[in-house]
């Protein structure tokens, strides 16, 4: 690599905080240990976004025997940020909707669901329901994170295996780790959602086919206060009817007596093009890397790789999405169309290059909290909530 494409290299890595809009983007210093692997080191920002070339080298196993990590603790340790996130929706939900204080979450596109535990974990009254198609994080979350939560922990959650497309699909992942899933119909009442379930049904590939066991049926899941889908999941679909159709079934599962959806997006001149940006935790290195952005389907593939220092292992791909980018106004009209009546952006400007390189670095964007804009001017990187009202 000659000296100018380092330089123009060096610039784009610093452009971000942390991982660019995709770590602890909200700003959570996040310090429950029982989600952690490893607090984020207390090194210069500066060191914490070192990148080395080295690390495109192979390695050979050199600890065969040094356990690794699973690839959903480095993920929630390098991205997430969960107490951030609900801040703000418990502030949108008083200002949009008031009245009552939001019990019941729904969050779509849950993954291992650490913003549910979360929200369990700091009010006995909560009930949360995650949705997503990973079995295997679903499972990893009911195994690593709903323990942590209290005995009652399990019985204030369901966990549905599905697409955000096809909810009434969904199957209730087992309490029980012998990955016995079973069938649910969400029906709509007058003012609660019932969970149905009808016979049991194991997952697909199940080992554990002649384990059957029997469910708690016919559990009632109180009709959402809030529905949320973070760390740009909408990316994931890619047509203007799938995004509608997605906003229609958020309708449908919020509270007819008033409740929000809430997403997130990034944006800025820096989201459409390449980049890899890394930032260093004292047991590993994540990764972001932002594929070539076409500018036809406004699409982009984003990759999580880490670097296991202890073990001198490399997770490459551990995560990987195929992501459009959607715009402010697309989404805001989608929302419309759908049904909800006002859409709100909350936007935050990221630090850009000449920011990080003239002050103190990494810590440049931590004191800038989101604020409501009617008009927000381009920026190299901003994120923004997107908070949609039904009331
Ligand atoms: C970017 S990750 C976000 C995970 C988590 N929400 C977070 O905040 O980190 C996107 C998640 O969406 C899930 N997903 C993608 N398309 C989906 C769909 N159509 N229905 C349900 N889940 C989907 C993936 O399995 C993945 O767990």
């Amino acid at each position: 690599m000659g000296k100018r494409d380092k330089k123009q290299r060096h610039q784009q890595k610093n452009s971000h905080r942390g991982a660019s809009y995709y770590t602890s983007q909200h700003d959570d210093d996040y310090e429950d240990e029982s989600y952690t692997f490893q607090q984020p080191s207390q090194d210069s920002e500066e060191e914490q976004l070192e990148e080395s070339d080295e690390e495109e080298k192979e390695e050979n196993d050199p600890n065969p025997s040094m356990e690794m990590p699973s690839k959903f603790l480095l993920y929630q340790q390098s991205v997430q940020s969960p107490k951030g996130d609900i801040s703000y929706l418990q502030k949108f939900f008083l200002m949009y909707v008031g009245g009552r204080l939001p019990l019941h979450l729904q969050e779509d596109f849950c993954g291992t669901a650490l913003l549910s535990t979360e929200w369990l974990r700091t009010d006995s009254r909560r009930t949360a329901v995650g949705l997503d198609l990973d079995l295997e994080a679903l499972q990893w979350c009911l195994e690593n994170n709903i323990n942590k939560v209290g005995v009652d922990g399990y019985s204030r959650i369901s966990l549905l295996h599905g697409n955000v497309l096809k909810p009434s699909e969904a199957k209730l992942v087992s309490f029980k780790p012998q990955e016995l899933i079973q069938n649910i119909q969400l029906k709509e009442s007058d003012d609660n959602s019932k969970i149905a379930a009808t016979e049991p049904k194991m997952s697909e590939g199940s080992a554990s086919l002649s384990n059957q066991e029997s469910i708690k049926a016919d559990s009632i899941l109180p009709a959402r206060d809030i529905v949320c889908a973070f760390n740009y999941s909408c990316c994931c679909l890619h047509k203007r009817a799938e995004l509608v159709m997605y906003f229609k079934h958020v309708l449908e599962a919020l509270s007819k007596k008033g409740g929000i959806f809430v997403m997130d997006l990034y944006g800025g001149t820096s989201s459409e093009q390449s980049l890899r940006l890394q930032r260093k935790f004292p047991n590993f290195t994540y990764t972001w890397e932002q594929a070539e952005f076409d500018i036809i389907e406004r699409k982009t593939r984003i990759s999580l790789h880490y670097h296991l220092h202890k073990q001198q292992k490399k997770l490459r791909h551990a995560f990987s999405y195929s992501w459009r980018l959607w715009s402010l106004p697309e989404i805001k009209d989608c929302l419309e169309e759908a049904g909800f009546r006002s859409v709100h952006f909350w936007l935050r400007k990221m630090p850009d290059a000449s920011e990080m390189r003239s002050t103190e670095g990494f810590g440049i964007g931590r004191d800038v909290k989101y604020e409501e804009v009617k008009s927000f001017q381009q920026e190299d990187a901003w994120n923004a909530y997107i908070v949609a009202v039904n009331k």
